[in-house]
Order: C-alpha cells, then structure tokens, then sequence
C-alpha cells in the first residue's frame, strides 16, 4: 500500500520523491554556479549554452519548483539543435517526452522494444540535472496490431502487464536518478464521465485502470504514479482528432461544441467528478495512484481556475500537476498582442494555482518553444504560438508571468 504525501510542520508535503529532487537540484546548481544572473539571457536563449542556466530556470530551481517542457527527437531541429537545447536545459529543470514513450512508439507488433529515441531525451536530461515525467503507459491505443482481432481478457491483461514492466524495467534500471513520476492511465473518461471504448477498455473491462496501477507499482514502487487528463469544455480539435475511431465525446467532437464556460470547481465537469471519484474509491481501497495531472490545454480566454478545480486532490492525500499546459493564439500575426497579454494571464494563474496547493509542485508546458507545437498540426494552422517562449526561444509575456510567479514564491 502507498502512503500519500507527509506534512511537514508548515504545511510543506514531503513527497516521497524529495530526495531524488534534491539531488539534481544540486548538480544543476553547480552547473550553473548557482544562480548568477545574466541580463543578456533573460532576452534570448541563443546566446547561451546548454548549461547555462536562465532565469525561468534558475526561478524554478530556487523556488524548488519543477517547471517543465515536453521535449521531442522526433524532428531534426528538436533535441540535439543547440538552440533548442540551450532553451530547454536553460530554461526547465523538468522534461517528459511528446510522444517517445507512448505504446506505438515503443513497440513493434513483433513485441520487441526500440527504447533509443525516449533514451536520448532521459540522457538529455540527465546531463543538465533535470527530472523527467514519463508519459504515458496505458492511453487511447487500438490492441489490435500487437494482439489481432478478438483477444481474450486474459490477452489483454497479460499484454499490459508485460508493456508496463518492460518499460518500467527499463527505466527503472538504467534511469532511476532522472524519472520521478508517470502517467499510467491517460484520458480513460470521456467529457459526459463515462469510460471511453478505448482498446484497453474493450479488451480487458472497467477494471483495466486499477490493473495499470497495481503492475506500475509492482514494477516500480518508488515512482510516483498519475491518473492524467483534460477537462476544457471547449477542447474542441482535441476531441474530434482523437476520437476520429469512431468513440465520440459528446463536449468535444465538433468546433463550436460546449458551453463556453470557465471551469470553477470539480463540480462543473462531469469527466472531473468522475476522477475524483475513482480517486476516492482507489484511495479507500488502497489501489496505487499516487496522484492526478490534469492537462491544462486551453484554447480559448475560459481558462480552469485550478485552485479550486483540483482543490479536492490534496486532501485525498493525493499529489496534482499541470501535465501539459498550452494557450494557443489564432495564427493572425494583428491578433498577437492581445492574445499573448491573454495567455500570459493564463500561465501566471495556472501557475500560481499550483505554487499555492502544497499538494502541486510541477507544471509543464507542451513543447519548449512556439516552433515546436502540436496545435498547427491539430488545427490545419488556424491556431499556434501557444506557448511561453516564441519562435526564436525567446521569452513571452507569459515567460515572465511564470518568472514573477516563481520569484515570488
Ligand atoms: C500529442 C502530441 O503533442 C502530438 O505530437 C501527437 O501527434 C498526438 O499527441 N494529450 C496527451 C498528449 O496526453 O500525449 C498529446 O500529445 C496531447 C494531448
């Protein structure tokens, strides 16, 4: 059985990765000799190299905050061009991967495992002493290419049980310095709060969520485990890419579709009262999830309000995290400047939500710089530039929201 977070006396959790925090906390900060500052950094991350720290970084490391960024090696101007590269080690003390760690990526249909690109970013990491959030073991995948038509529960289960513990094992042994946390189970739920028809769901039953915890945590019971998913009503793109196989999502499957409304409390989602739910059944039944991410892919003025959206996470003795946060613009170059101003409140308010809430320590953004977003390819181009730092890596109005917030931690 997993503990939830220790209190400190002020209040502070203890999580139980704080030692594997502290440790690269320190190599960073003899990389940077601890926090200098550099005025010409804060400008533009070119100037820099890929060990010099800046000051969203140096902002996050001294706050003992994690501020993240996905990264990717699956374009040739990503990981390894040293602009990027100097942008995200001097910017984030955190990385996950877009999608190298996703089933798909990982794993042929003749099983065996191709762990080389996810590697690059986990040793990426591990150079410029930042921690990495795994994502995701056990998301939307159709089963068929690794287990033909008509499996049998038995397939299903035997099958993700074998996917978890090779990854895992994987990680565990040869990462255990850089990994602190996984998504094991992403999106299972759809806006209206009943499960998807993912091929998971189909092939093994309701129960294939508590089984994806119970082999990640036998696989590895050090590392903290995350039930992960987006709840903006107006996420429109996202539902109707995602759910093109045929498993529509009544809030989500068409652009215009869903009130626009701002998330205030769980209450105002039906998918949010489902995950408290099943977060307070796990927690009363001892399954091993440690924690909830919660996306935060907002495109649209109708940001959550996070404080009191995931309000009820903590007290479940449960950790919460921004796993994926963006705020895209339209792709209208006169639409920038209000936009940005926008987003830059969205990012301070995210962020500050989670610096308030003991229960959160990590926010991350989905990509290190505007180049390198999904929301073009999501909307045929109509929206991008979704991100804190722009096409040249440097910062944005919301790059010095998420500064102040964290300066002032
Ligand atoms: C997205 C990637 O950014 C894209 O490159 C890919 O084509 C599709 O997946 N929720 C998630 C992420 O949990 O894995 C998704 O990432 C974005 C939405």
């Amino acid at each position: 059985m997993r503990a939830g977070p220790v209190y400190d006396s002020v209040g502070t959790p203890v999580m139980k990765k704080t030692v594997q925090q502290i440790i690269p906390l320190l190599v960073s900060c003899l990389l940077a000799a601890c926090g200098g500052d550099d005025s010409t950094a804060f400008q533009n991350g070119l100037n820099n190299s890929a060990a010099s720290s800046l000051p969203l970084r140096q902002a996050a490391d001294r706050a003992n905050f994690n501020w993240g960024a996905a990264a990717t090696v699956l374009r040739e101007d990503a990981l390894g061009n040293p602009a990027y590269d100097a942008a995200l080690a001097g910017n984030f003390n955190m990385t996950t991967a877009e999608n190298e760690l996703k089933l798909p990526f990982l794993r042929a249909p003749d099983g065996t495992y191709n762990f080389e690109p996810a590697d690059r970013i986990a040793d990426f990491a591990r150079a410029h002493g930042m921690k990495m959030h795994g994502h995701v073991l056990v998301w939307r995948e159709d089963l068929t290419p690794w287990l033909g038509e008509n499996p049998t529960r038995e397939d299903g289960i035997a099958f993700m049980r074998d996917h978890i513990s090779t990854v895992l094992g994987h990680y565990r042994d040869n990462y255990p310095d850089v990994f602190t946390q996984w998504d094991v189970v992403n999106e299972a739920y759809r806006s209206d709060g009943t499960l998807r028809a993912s091929g998971w769901q189909q092939v093994i039953g309701d129960d294939f969520i508590e089984l994806a915890f119970q082999f990640a945590d036998e696989a590895w019971p050090e590392l903290t485990l995350f039930y992960n998913d987006f709840y903006e009503l107006n996420f429109n793109f996202f539902g109707s890419l995602l759910d093109a196989g045929g498993n529509p999502d009544p809030d989500a499957i068409r652009p215009g579709a869903g009130p626009n409304v701002a998330l205030s409390t769980c209450e105002t989602s039906l998918k949010c009262l489902a995950v408290q739910a099943m977060a307070e059944d796990f927690v009363a039944r001892s399954v091993p999830m440690d924690a909830v991410g919660f996306q935060a892919h907002i495109p649209n003025a109708f940001a959550p309000d996070y404080a009191t959206f995931a309000e009820w996470v903590g007290p479940l003795g449960l950790e919460w995290i921004i796993t994926e946060l963006d705020a895209p613009c339209p792709n209208d170059d006169s639409a920038n400047e209000s936009c940005f101003n926008t987003q830059a409140d969205i990012f301070r308010a995210v962020v500050q939500a989670c610096v308030d809430d003991p229960a959160c320590a990590t926010v991350v953004q989905w990509g290190v710089a505007d180049g390198y977003s999904w929301w073009p390819g999501l909307s045929a181009g109509s929206f991008g530039r979704p991100l804190a730092l722009d096409f040249d890596f440097n910062y944005k109005p919301a790059a010095n929201a998420v500064l102040e917030v964290l300066q002032g931690r």
